[in-house]
């Protein structure tokens, strides 16, 4: 009896997590949700995470809820015991910097461009794959979560070392996205002008 009462509430508590979760990615962008699994995606070869360390910007992404500002921007760096500090920062319309910090982390060396990325203590991680990148001009971000195999939420980020891209740099990162089975119709371009103030 106690068992099942205690198997009874794990479950209610799970069906508000997946309702919250569901609901939060309805209002996000109705199309971040797809029917099945996550698709298999290959990421970079011979990651070398120490290369991948310093500041990148965001030129396009999958529509994001957190993100309200411009000028967005990650600062990746390398702390001792190998986790990733991240530092996300952009600039809110009222000129004020909105930035938060979180951690990333291999789960597996043996598969080096998975990273678990997590902002806030006790919510799980989320997958933050490097699909491709050439350390010092661009990076091509892929993030998806199962939801019991029967839909699938992902998010997708263009990256690059400067706040601007080449339309030849971006038309191959966008071949390479559809071939990840990404619509890119969905990508957002995102405002990297009058950044100034950030550093
Ligand atoms: C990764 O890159 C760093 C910095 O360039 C370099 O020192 C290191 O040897 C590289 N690691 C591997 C396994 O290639
Ligand atoms: C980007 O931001 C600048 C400066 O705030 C603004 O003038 C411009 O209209 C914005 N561009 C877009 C496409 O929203």
């Amino acid at each position: 009896m106690k068992s099942f009462q205690f198997n009874h509430i794990n479950s209610s508590h799970f069906d508000v997590k997946v309702l919250f979760v569901l609901l939060t990615a309805v209002a996000a962008d109705a199309q971040s949700l797809h029917a099945g699994s996550c698709p298999q995606q290959s990421v970079q070869e011979d990651f070398n995470v120490t290369k991948y360390m310093g500041t990148w910007y965001e030129i396009e992404k999958l529509p994001a809820v957190f993100e309200r500002g411009k000028c967005n921007q990650a600062t990746y760096s390398l702390l001792t015991d190998g986790t990733v500090n991240v530092r996300n920062a952009e600039l809110l319309s009222n000129e004020r910097i909105n930035s938060i910090e979180g951690a990333a982390k291999v789960k597996d060396p043996a598969q080096p461009a998975i990273l678990g990325v997590s902002f806030f203590k006790g919510i799980p991680d989320a997958p933050y794959m490097v699909l491709s990148t050439d350390y010092q001009s661009y990076a091509l971000v892929y993030s998806c979560s199962d939801y019991f195999g029967l839909f699938h939420i992902d998010f997708a980020w263009i990256l690059a070392r400067t706040r601007a891209l080449t339309e030849e740099v971006i038309s191959q990162l966008h071949n390479k996205l559809a071939a990840a089975g990404v619509d890119i119709n969905r990508l957002t371009v995102s405002n990297q002008t009058g950044c100034e103030v950030m550093t």
